[in-house]
């Protein structure tokens, strides 16, 4: 590919009616437009959020429409706040100067633009006027996607250290009232829990200090809609994320104009930190997707930039597998996991994955409260090792995949008796265990050192295990590093160093191992973030399986990822018939963590079947457009459906989510989405269970405009809980 890298600088320096000089600058996506513009004191402000302006000329007039400043505050749309000086309201930014000064104003220096096949690289300098700070502002932008990347370089040209206490990746200003924020929390198998509310004046926060498993309670996506509540198909609305591993702050500061003020960065939560003269501290990302088309169109955007730009082989292959952790537990030896291994040749997938409890010899790995650190194959388990399980998939043609926890250790391990330094702990006081773990201090590079040689003496030893599960189920209780007060380093990085370590510790997994398939996985749903996703293929949405609520979980996570990143299980969790199970598994990555040996007969027959079809479709789920049709929120029903590119081929999940007040069929039709108005189709019903036949005809030809505008009925009742369809172009 040929790369044109070219660098402009910045020549809309614009007349004013009182002759100040004054620059605008706009960031534009193919339908919005971010305008900043300096004032006559050259400070850079942000004139206007919304629908693409088309002439330039009018960007000169946006400011003198609105009025700004405010007695009380200083100025609400700094496109970064300082704080200190003029300004009272929450800042962006604030820094403990060389000298101790706690003051800082920020002016435009100037502005670069690079372009390099689908991004526009916007930078802006600017500097502290008395003192020589830096702050570069980063907009990555894919125009014909409507998704902006934007983040923060702080880079310290001072006479000596100076102290962050406030560095936010982010700071936008909206002027388009009014607005409501949804948001997700939750709790272990209560992941992505959204709420809408709209907002009023005062700030509202979102935000973790949990360390490690920064998702779990509260997660950093949020979704802002404008004027009027989130809506699938209508209205404008951003969905973001911000790309951190750890802990995050994000505020929703509705200002006394009723404007929006968003700062998003990392939480400056005991998390001060030192810059040495000539360093640059990089915020991670904020990631947005606008649309003036509701949700539906935000979410396609972003899952087609995280496909194509963010995840690691984001439209590669991905396997289907069985894992042993819900039919074993720790309890297995090489007998059953050969079993399992025949199984998932026999069912037809395409990988075993070998969970926890593999490990751990002087303090076996037979629970979760012991050997977690030692990563040597427990010979009573496993004595032939881990390679007699690669030789036993390859003999039955299907690979091999393992369960780490890398960054974890439990005391009763040799790895803690051995280096009782490399756990994070107050050493005054008693160690505080979360499911009888500590967490690594990923901010020693020997720590690192130990997390890379997990992973690369397992590939070493067995180069063709073709899949990891990468685990983290505890959260940093009692922050202390010991490493960073034996290296002077204040402990107030310990939660920004950890983080950084890990991603060195995948960057340097990833250089010698660039497309091995990874799972992210915390506990369930404690990490999904868009730095992470650089380095894995996909995540673990929760361990909550129970096909009811992984309809809600899997419709929540799918506004912010793509069904190609979200893995879905079979397992024994709820009471749904097996047909029910598959097909909510089939919406995103399709996986069975179940007993082969406990299926009846049908069930056994019906699965099999079903994972050749998902075999056949499954280019539509994990690359094709997502349409959500029907909210299980708002009908006892889900339904979705995803569509080819040439919107020639689809395929529509549709689900009985509640009976609570015996609903017994949908009554009426679903109206499809994303297909060709002037196409005609054809619809089939699959993945019957056997002996069952479908109630739909398959031999009627629609025209793609009445399946837009009348729908039609997927017949879902209390004998047919979930009903997929396939459609095809008729030719
Ligand atoms: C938590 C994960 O979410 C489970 O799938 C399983 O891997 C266990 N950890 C193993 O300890």
């Amino acid at each position: 590919m040929i790369e044109i890298r070219f660098k402009v600088l910045i020549i809309l320096v614009l007349v004013v009616s009182y002759c100040k000089a004054q620059t605008i600058i706009p960031i534009e996506t193919k339908d919005f437009s971010m305008v900043l513009q300096t004032d006559n004191q050259n400070k850079l402000k942000t004139v206007y959020f919304g629908k693409k302006l088309n002439y330039e000329l009018d960007f000169q007039q946006i400011e003198k429409q609105y009025y700004f400043p405010s007695a009380n505050a200083g100025i609400y749309n700094s496109a970064y706040t300082p704080s200190g000086t003029w300004n009272l309201s929450e800042p962006a930014l604030q820094v403990k100067h060389f000298d101790g000064n706690l003051s800082t104003d920020l002016i435009f220096v100037d502005v670069e633009v690079q372009k390099k096949d689908e991004e526009t690289h916007t930078k802006i300098k600017l500097t502290d006027p008395v003192y020589n700070l830096i702050v570069i502002l980063n907009y990555k932008v894919w125009a014909n996607l409507n998704v902006v990347e934007q983040w923060t370089e702080i880079i310290n040209k001072e006479n000596d250290t100076i102290e962050l206490s406030k560095y936010a990746s982010a700071n936008l200003y909206f002027t388009n009232k009014d607005f409501y924020l949804t948001h997700f929390q939750g709790e272990y198998l209560k992941e992505m829990q959204p709420t809408e509310e709209r907002l009023t004046q005062g700030i509202k926060t979102l935000d973790s200090k949990l360390g490690t498993r920064a998702m779990l309670i509260g997660t950093p996506n949020f979704m802002i809609s404008f004027d009027k509540p989130a809506e699938e198909d209508n209205g404008m609305v951003l969905l973001g994320q911000l790309a951190w591993t750890g802990n995050y702050k994000i505020d929703f500061d509705i200002d006394s104009y009723k404007n929006l003020r968003l700062i998003a960065g990392v939480n400056p939560y005991s998390s001060n930190y030192t810059l040495q003269k000539g360093e640059t501290f990089k915020s991670p990302s904020l990631i947005y997707s606008i649309s003036d088309n509701g949700t539906g169109k935000a979410s396609r955007q972003l899952h087609t930039w995280a496909r194509k730009y963010r995840v690691l082989n984001g439209e590669g292959e991905r396997l289907t597998l069985l894992n042993n952790w819900e039919a074993t537990y720790f309890d297995f030896n090489e007998d059953k996991l050969s079993k399992l291994i025949t199984d998932t040749k026999d069912l037809g997938l395409d990988l075993f994955l070998l969970d926890d409890g593999w490990f751990g010899n002087k303090y076996p790995r037979n629970n979760d409260d012991a050997g977690l650190g030692d990563w040597q194959e427990n010979r009573k388990k496993l004595p032939n090792g881990l390679g007699y399980l690669v030789k036993e998939a390859k003999k039955n043609k299907v690979k091999f995949g393992i369960w780490i926890e890398p960054e974890m250790v439990n005391p009763e391990s040799e790895l803690f008796k051995t280096h009782p330094d490399w756990v994070i702990k107050q050493p005054e006081r008693p160690a505080k265990l979360y499911r009888n773990q500590m967490v690594l201090d990923l901010t020693n590079p020997d720590v690192q050192n130990f997390v890379f040689t997990v992973v690369d003496s397992i590939f070493t030893k067995n180069p063709e295990i073709a899949f990891v599960k990468w685990d983290c189920n505890a959260v940093i209780y009692n922050a202390y590093s010991n490493y960073l007060e034996q290296n002077k380093i204040p402990q107030t990085h310990l939660y920004i160093d950890y983080v950084q370590g890990l991603y060195k510790v995948l960057d340097k997994i990833r250089q010698k191992y660039p497309s091995v398939s990874m799972m992210l996985c915390s506990g369930g749903g404690g990490r999904a973030d868009y730095e992470l996703l650089k380095y894995f293929t996909e995540f673990w949405p929760s361990d909550n399986t129970d096909p009811i609520e992984r309809i809600f979980l899997q419709w929540n996570y799918s506004y912010f990822f793509p069904s190609i990143t979200t893995a879905c299980h079979v397992t024994n969790w709820g009471k749904q018939p097996m047909k029910f199970k598959v097909d909510v598994a089939s919406m995103g990555k399709l996986g069975f963590d179940i007993d082969v040996s406990h299926l009846n007969s049908d069930d056994l027959f019906f699965t099999k079947e079903a994972i050749k079809e998902y075999n056949e479709f499954k280019h539509l789920v994990l690359l094709g457009d997502q349409f959500r049709l029907a909210s299980p929120y708002q009908n006892p029903y889900a339904s979705l459906m995803y569509v080819d590119k040439n919107k020639s081929e689809a395929v529509m999940f549709n689900y009985l989510s509640s009976n609570r007040f015996m609903e017994k069929m949908t009554r009426q039709p679903i109206k499809m989405k994303g297909l060709d108005i002037d196409k005609k189709y054809k619809i089939k019903e699959i993945n019957l269970f056997p002996n069952t036949k479908s109630t739909l005809d398959d031999s009627i030809t629609y025209s793609g405009n009445f399946l837009m505008n009348v729908g039609v009925n997927p017949d879902i009742n209390l004998k047919r809980t979930s009903v997929i369809l396939l459609i095809t172009e008729a030719k």
